[in-house]
């Protein structure tokens, strides 16, 4: 992995974008990695266009999830809903710029499996 790769994620790591909760969210979506256990939970803000307007993270995992999944809230800001469903595995590898194992490749796709669950998935006026 070269210098400016290592840096944007680490730096992604310990300053990660979008990390928290919004109040009263429109989809909420969650998923572990099954390899170790760690998780992470998308909340998305839409508009009454099927745009995301604001998304926020929280979760718990490696450096690989965690940085993959503030990438993730960082891109999908002001996309639409047809076009996040497009995003692929090899979307968020292409942005963490290195040539991932399979194990690391589960890391690196836990926050978008939480974002496909949060598309399908409305929250209640409930929560
Ligand atoms: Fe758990 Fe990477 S080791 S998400």
């Amino acid at each position: 992995m070269s210098t400016p790769y290592r840096e944007r994620i680490l730096d992604h790591f310990q300053n990660p974008r979008h990390r928290g909760h919004l109040t009263a969210p429109d989809r909420v979506g969650e998923a572990e990695n099954p390899l170790c256990s760690d998780w992470v939970r998308v909340e998305l803000r839409l508009n009454g266009i099927g745009t995301i307007v604001e998304a926020a993270f929280t979760g718990e995992g490696c450096v690989i999830a965690l940085a993959a999944a503030s990438m993730l809230m960082e891109y999908i800001q002001g996309q639409s809903l047809e076009d996040v469903r497009r995003l692929r595995e090899t979307d968020v590898v292409q942005w963490l710029g290195m040539d991932l194992r399979p194990a690391r490749r589960a890391c690196a796709r836990v926050a978008l499996e939480a974002l496909k669950t949060a598309l399908t998935r409305e929250t209640s006026p409930d929560g």
